[in-house]
This record gives structure tokens, C-alpha cells and sequence, in this order.
């Protein structure tokens, strides 16, 4: 098999989502900052799947980096997974812009730097596959978190035209939308134990719907059925809310 390219790869997420597509056969990238941190990741993942698995030195809002990075990969990969992603802190990026700007660099504007980059080759070779990790958070806008929601809701709507426009060379494009995940992002919050997956449930839900063409997931599933309940409050109610 070929290479699988994991963007964001020391979230857990990320090392949940490379276990399950080594544990299939695929060949790894996992690209990251400071990507040496994930050797003992390396060493699991070659001892259990005996696969090769390839370390790639990448911080997303380095831009100008991000084509040198695409025409070095020896051989290009046959899908690509961004996990990348920047909660933040909302309070401090209502004061200070520099949060606000990484915020959105982070969950937008780099991922895309990158996308674009791939989807054009993808598109010339007519395959291959693009998953991004999204979040409910971009569904609707909500006080906590508006500006992590809006990065993500452009990334989604990224997503929609990229897989709207990369169709017709058969280059499927996946939207990941997760509910709370138990992660290092989601650490100290109280978060309610029904509603929240561990990594390695997320990742065995992205295998599945990749390897099936799915479109958009919600993972876990009741998130798809929380977020259309959620779509359906009138903005002048939405509006008063605490959620
Ligand atoms: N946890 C949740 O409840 C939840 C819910 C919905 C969606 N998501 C999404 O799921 C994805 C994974 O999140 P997670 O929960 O596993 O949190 P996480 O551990 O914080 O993962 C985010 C990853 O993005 C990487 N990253 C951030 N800035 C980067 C940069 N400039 N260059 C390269 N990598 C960078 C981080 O790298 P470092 O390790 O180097 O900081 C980290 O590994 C994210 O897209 C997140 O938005 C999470």
C-alpha cells in the first residue's frame, strides 16, 4: 500500500487515526512540530502493523514552507488527513488580535495554504483523498467560542467547494465534525461523559466513513442529531441562550 499524510499528527486523534490506518496496511507520514516527540509513536505503529512510517518536520502557519514540503515528499501520498487545529482563548481574543489571527491561521488559513497545494496534484493525478477535521463548533456561532466556530465554519465551507470542485477527477474530500473528544484540547473542561469519545473512537469512525466516501461525519453519531436540533432555534431565542 501507499502513504497516508497525517497534518497535526501529535494530537491524539491523530496518533488514534495512523494507528487504525497502519493497523489497514497504509503507510504513514505524520507531519507535525517538533515531530521527534513522536519516535516511541514510530516504533509502536512499525512493531504492531509493519508499515513504514516517515516523520515530517511542518508548522502550519509557516506558508511559505508549505510548497518545499509537498515536492519533497519522495512519494506523494495517496490521502491526506489535517487534524491541525488552535481552540484558544476566546476572552483574550476579543482583546487582543494576535490570538484572534492565530486562531484563524491556524484552523484556516495554513490547513488551506497546504490543501491547496495537495488538491492540485490530486486533481492532476485524478486520485486520492482529502479528510479535514472540522468541528460542531462551526455549525453555529456561540459566545464561548465564536471565533475557533468561525475558523472552522470556513474550513468547512472550504471543504464543501474543494469537494464540490475535485469530484469530477474521482479525488473524494471528507468533512470530519467532531462533538467533544477527550483530548489534550478539551483538558480541564466538564465536559458530559455521554456525549464525549476518546480519541480512538473518532479514529475508527474517520477510517470507516473514508473508506466508504462519506461526505461529512459527525462523530460521535448523536452529534449529527444535537447539531440539527441546535440548527433549528430561532436566532432571537439562540440569541439568549447559555450553551
Ligand atoms: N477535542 C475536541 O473536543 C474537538 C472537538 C471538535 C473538533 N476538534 C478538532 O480535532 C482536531 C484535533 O484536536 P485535539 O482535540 O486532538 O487537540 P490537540 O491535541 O490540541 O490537537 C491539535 C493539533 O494541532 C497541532 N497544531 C496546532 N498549531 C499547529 C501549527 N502551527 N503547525 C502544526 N500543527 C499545529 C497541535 O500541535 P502541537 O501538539 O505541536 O501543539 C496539535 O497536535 C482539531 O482540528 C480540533 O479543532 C477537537
Amino acid at each position: 500500500m501507499s502513504y497516508v499524510l497525517i497534518i497535526g499528527a501529535k494530537s491524539e486523534i491523530a496518533q488514534a487515526t495512523a494507528r487504525e490506518y497502519a493497523r489497514h496496511g497504509y503507510d504513514i507520514y505524520l507531519a507535525a512540530r517538533n515531530v521527534d516527540e513522536l519516535e516511541n509513536l514510530v516504533q509502536d505503529i512499525k512493531v504492531r502493523s509493519a508499515v513504514n512510517v516517515i516523520l515530517l518536520e511542518l508548522d502550519i502557519l509557516n506558508i511559505e514552507t508549505h510548497q518545499h514540503f509537498y515536492d519533497n515528499l519522495e512519494e506523494k501520498p495517496l490521502g491526506v488527513i489535517s487534524v491541525v487545529g488552535y481552540l484558544g482563548e476566546q476572552k483574550r481574543g476579543e482583546v487582543h488580535f494576535e490570538e484572534t489571527q492565530k486562531i484563524i491561521n491556524t484552523n484556516f488559513i495554513g490547513i488551506v495554504s497546504l490543501f491547496n497545494i495537495i488538491a492540485n496534484d490530486f486533481e492532476a493525478r485524478r486520485s486520492g483523498f482529502m479528510v479535514g477535521i472540522s468541528s460542531v463548533a462551526g455549525d453555529r456561532g456561540r459566545k464561548s467560542n465564536y471565533i475557533y466556530g468561525a475558523a472552522k465554519a470556513a474550513f468547512t465551507t472550504y471543504l464543501s467547494g474543494l469537494r464540490n470542485r475535485l469530484y469530477e477527477s474521482q479525488v473524494h474530500v471528507m468533512t470530519v465534525k467532531p462533538g467533544f473528544v477527550n483530548t489534550k484540547m478539551t483538558k480541564g473542561m466538564n465536559l458530559p461523559e455521554k456525549l464525549t469519545a476518546e480519541p480512538e473512537e473518532i479514529a475508527i469512525d474517520i477510517f470507516k466513513a473514508q473508506q466508504k466516501n462519506k461526505d461529512i461525519l459527525y462523530t460521535i453519531w448523536i452529534w449529527r442529531w444535537i447539531m440539527l436540533a441546535i440548527h433549528y432555534i430561532p436566532e432571537f431565542q439562540f440569541k439568549k441562550m447559555s450553551i
